[in-house]
C-alpha cells in the first residue's frame, strides 16, 4: 500500500457529462439509467399535485436546511433501516449526493490532510480530494469490500481526516459491505478517531432491500451519511441530503450548504416529497430492482460469450454496474479508441484509481453500466466490446 500522496485527479466528471449527452453511442460509460428507467407518469402526477397544493410558496426562498416536511420523511426511512436517532432536525438537505460530498471535505479537510477512500473509487470524489489539495490514502477493495485488516493499520498509522467509503454497491467495484462490516468499520473508525463518510447513494437499489447503514452503528459522532435519489427516482432532481454528525458538525455543513447556493431547489424538493407521499418510491425501487437484475444477467451472458479467458467479472447484489477486470495483456487505450470508433463507449478503470505521480497502472479494468442502454443494444455493444478486447489477443 502506498503511503498519503498528494495526486492529479485521473478524470474530470465534466468530461463524463459531456459525453453522456452525445447521441448516437452505445453508451455503457455514464452512471446513470436510461430515461426510460425514470418513473416520469408519477413524478409528473407529483408536480401537479404540489404545484396546486403549494402555490407560489414553489418559488420563494425556503429554509437553508432543506424542506422540513421531507426531511421528515427522510428521518422515518431512515428509522426503519435502525438509524434509531434520524430527525428531521439532524438532517441537511443537498444538491445531489456531489454537494453533500463536497461541503462534507471542505468542512473537514485543509490542504495536506490526509482523505482515505476506496481503491478502486468513484471518480468524482477523486477529483474532490484532489481538488482539496488532500493527500490521499486509497485502501484496497477486494471482492469482499473494503479490506478492513488494511483499513484498521491504515487508519492506526496515518491517521486521515475522514474515510469517505459508498457502503452498497460501491462505484465501481460494486461491493457490498455486510452487517458485521459495517458493524466492525465503525468501531475501527471510532478507535482511531477518523471520521467515516459513509456514501449511500446505491443502497436502495441492493436486490435484497436497503440495509442498516453504518450510521445505525453510531450516533454521528463517528458517521458522517450522505446520499442523494439520483439513481433511484431521477438525477435531474438533484436531490440529496446529509446527516453531518455532532451539533457543531452540524452547523458548519450546513453555513457551508448555505455559502454554496443558499439553499436546494424547493420544487425538486416537494415535487420529491409529494412522489414520496403518494408512496410512488417504493413500487418503483421494486421495478428498478427487476430491471436492474434483468439487465445485468444480459450483459453477464454477453460478457461469457463475448470476451477472451482470463476475464473476470464482479457479481454485485444489485444495481447496474458490472466491474470488469480484462486480461494483462490488454491495453486499455487501444481497445477504448477502437470501441469508441465502433460507437460504443464505456467507463475505463483508470479514473478510478488515485496514483502517485508518474505511477501507471497495469491491470485493465472497465465499467459497464447495463442500465442505459436499449436492451439489444446492451447486447451488441458488449459484444463488440468483447470482440475487440479478443481481437488485441
Ligand atoms: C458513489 C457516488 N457518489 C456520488 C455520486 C453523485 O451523485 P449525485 O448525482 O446525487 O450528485 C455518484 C454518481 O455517480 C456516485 O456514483
Amino acid at each position: 500500500m502506498h503511503e498519503p500522496f498528494l495526486f492529479q485527479a485521473p478524470a474530470r466528471l465534466v468530461d463524463f457529462m459531456r459525453q453522456a449527452d452525445q447521441p448516437g453511442l452505445i453508451n455503457l460509460a455514464a452512471g446513470v439509467p436510461g430515461l426510460d428507467a425514470l418513473p416520469f407518469a408519477a413524478l409528473r402526477e407529483a408536480a401537479e399535485q404540489a404545484f396546486a397544493a403549494e402555490g407560489a410558496s414553489l418559488f420563494a426562498y425556503h429554509h437553508p436546511e432543506g424542506d422540513h416536511a421531507l426531511r421528515a420523511l427522510l428521518a422515518r426511512r431512515l428509522t426503519a433501516r435502525g438509524v434509531a436517532d434520524a430527525a428531521p432536525g439532524g438532517i441537511v438537505t443537498t444538491t445531489g449526493c456531489t454537494q453533500a460530498l463536497a461541503a462534507m471535505l471542505s468542512v473537514l479537510v485543509r490542504p495536506g490532510e490526509i482523505v482515505a477512500c476506496e481503491a478502486p473509487a468513484y471518480y468524482g470524489l477523486l477529483e474532490l480530494i484532489a481538488e482539496a489539495g488532500a493527500r490521499v490514502l486509497p485502501l484496497p477493495v477486494g471482492a469482499a469490500g473494503l479490506n478492513l485488516d488494511a483499513t484498521e493499520l491504515a487508519l492506526q498509522r496515518w491517521k486521515p481526516k475522514c474515510l469517505v467509503v459508498c457502503t452498497s454497491l460501491s462505484n465501481p467495484s460494486g461491493a457490498t459491505l455486510t452487517e458485521a462490516q459495517r458493524e466492525r468499520l465503525v468501531k475501527i473508525c471510532r478507535a482511531t478517531g477518523v471520521r467515516l463518510i459513509e456514501d449511500d447513494i446505491y443502497a436502495e437499489l441492493l436486490d435484497s432491500g436497503a440495509p442498516k447503514p453504518c450510521r445505525a452503528f453510531d450516533d454521528g459522532s463517528t458517521v458522517s451519511f450522505v446520499t442523494s435519489f439520483s439513481k433511484t427516482v431521477a438525477p435531474g432532481l438533484r436531490v440529496g441530503y446529509c446527516l453531518p454528525g455532532s451539533p457543531e458538525l452540524h452547523d458548519a455543513f450546513a453555513a457551508r450548504k448555505c455559502q454554496l447556493d443558499l439553499h436546494s431547489s424547493v420544487v425538486s424538493e416537494v415535487l420529491l416529497r409529494t412522489f414520496l407521499e403518494r408512496n410512488s418510491f417504493d413500487p418503483h425501487l421494486a421495478w428498478l430492482r427487476e430491471r436492474n437484475l434483468w439487465r445485468r444477467t444480459l450483459a453477464l451472458e454477453a460478457i461469457g460469450r463475448s470476451f477472451p479467458p482470463g476475464t473476470e467479472v464482479n457479481a454485485p447484489w444489485g444495481g447496474y454496474m458490472l466491474w470488469v477486470q480484462l486480461p494483462d495483456w490488454v491495453y486499455l487505450p487501444e481497445v477504448a479508441s477502437a470501441a469508441r470508433a465502433a460507437g460504443v463507449v464505456f467507463a475505463g478503470g483508470t479514473a478510478f484509481f488515485a496514483l502517485p505521480p508518474g505511477e501507471d497502472r497495469k491491470t485493465p479494468c472497465i465499467r459497464l453500466n447495463c442500465a442505459r442502454a436499449a436492451e439489444p443494444d446492451l447486447e451488441r455493444g458488449v459484444e463488440i466490446l468483447g470482440k475487440i478486447v479478443s481481437g488485441l489477443a
